[in-house]
């Protein structure tokens, strides 16, 4: 009897183990995929596997036929120059489209068992996003636009559960999300980017509205820090940033972090000042574009808002970035940082521009028009709690 039992645990032990290696041995899409930096002719996606992979994506006109009616065109991570990259993060831009246009795209994996340099490389089966359950769309940016619906976030750190009751009406809603800083409090881990609201991001809209992404002071701070731009997309490649809509000139800016560079919290590795100056010979030139002199609308995100008497960070975006916009001209400057919805007093800011605040755990919409921006702040519940206009001076 005990040799009975002692043979069948162990066939049981070798099922286990086949079962476990079976398992390991399927490659799956764990987090997205989602776009950003959608411009008129290309967009980008983002999206994350269990194992080292090649990621790509397969594009089709939005229109009758069925996916599989032909051979689509196929787009891998140009990262690699020249070398299709092998990893669990997928960024893939997809380029040459067509302005104002909508195109079917379909997040493609081929996990990695084993590679031997020249010899060989191992795959597993290939795997892709349902095209039922999970048909992903995105539509280029259009040339112009009358009315532009932007929804804005901020400080959320990590408090996912929250994110997704502010955003479970999103899908199809916006013209982009803006991700307003302090997403979380530390980028302890790669992992956290997708876990702590990115994943959640894109199942409730990203997968077809683009995400616009402002560091805050937090996103410099943790181990993995840098890594955050595996999960990002921007004009350019830096942090800051900027965007037409049609006659609509939106600024994404970076204010580095909100503590002096020699505190010793700033743990001798932060120098975001230089950074900030950078940033201000940057926005020299963006003041003196004929796209921003020609704009109908202007506005600026920040993650901390200008205060000339505040912290150092605040005062840093008052010096460098600030200023200059306010002597150019700037309808509205969207901030979060304080945890609380605020609209500055221009003694606070030293700017004549008008600067708001969104809350932390807020999700504030705006709608954007030659004439006004209106804003409308909404809590967990969906309950809209205020509901604000701009007037846009500039005719
Ligand atoms: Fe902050």
């Amino acid at each position: 009897m005990k040799r009975i039992i002692t043979l069948l645990s162990l066939v049981f032990l070798v099922l286990g183990i086949a079962g476990a290696r079976d398992k390991d041995s399927y490659v799956k899409i764990t987090a997205g995929p989602y776009v950003t930096n959608v411009t008129g002719t290309s967009f980008t996606v983002i999206f994350t596997t269990n194992m080292d992979a090649v990621g790509w994506v397969e594009i089709a006109p939005d229109d009758d036929t069925h996916f599989y009616n032909v051979e689509r065109e196929t787009w891998y991570d140009k990262r690699g120059l020249g070398r299709k990259p092998i990893g669990k993060t997928h960024k893939i831009t997809v380029s040459g489209l067509e302005p104002g246009t909508t195109y079917r795209y379909r997040a493609m994996t081929k996990g990695v068992l084993e590679q031997e340099h020249r010899k060989s490389i191992v795959y597993t089966e290939g795997y892709g996003t349902d095209l039922k359950k999970h048909p992903c769309k995105v539509t280029t940016r259009k040339e112009n636009y009358d009315k532009l619906c932007f929804s804005m976030v901020n400080d959320v750190h990590s408090a996912d559960s929250v994110f997704r009751k502010l955003y479970a009406d999103a899908r199809n809603k916006y013209d982009f999300v803006c991700f307003n800083g302090d997403m979380l409090s530390s980028v302890d881990s790669e992992a956290m980017i997708m876990s702590d609201y990115m994943k959640s991001a894109a199942k409730l809209f990203a997968d077809r509205t683009p995400i616009h992404y402002v560091r805050g002071n937090h996103e410099y701070r943790g181990n993995d820090a840098l890594k955050l731009y595996d999960y990002i997309d921007t004009p350019g490649g830096k942090t800051y940033y900027s965007f037409t809509y049609g006659d609509f000139f939106f600024l994404f800016l970076d204010g580095g972090e909100d503590k002096c560079m020699s505190d010793v919290r700033n743990l001798d590795i932060m120098i975001t000042e230089d950074y900030v100056k950078e940033e201000a010979e940057w926005l020299q030139q963006q003041i003196q574009s004929p796209e921003f002199k020609n704009a109908a609308v202007r506005i600026a995100f920040c993650h901390m808002p200008p205060q000339p008497k505040g912290w150092y960070g605040n005062a840093t975006v008052h010096k460098y970035l600030a200023q200059p916009l306010d002597k150019a001209g700037l309808d509205l400057m969207l901030c979060g940082h304080i945890h609380k919805f605020k609209q500055f007093k221009d003694e606070d800011t030293g700017v004549s521009f008008p600067v708001v605040c969104n809350a932390n755990l807020e999700r504030m919409d705006v709608t954007v028009t030659k004439n006004e921006i209106r804003l409308e702040v909404f809590n967990p519940d969906g309950s809209k709690i205020r509901n604000l206009a701009f007037p846009v001076k500039r005719q």
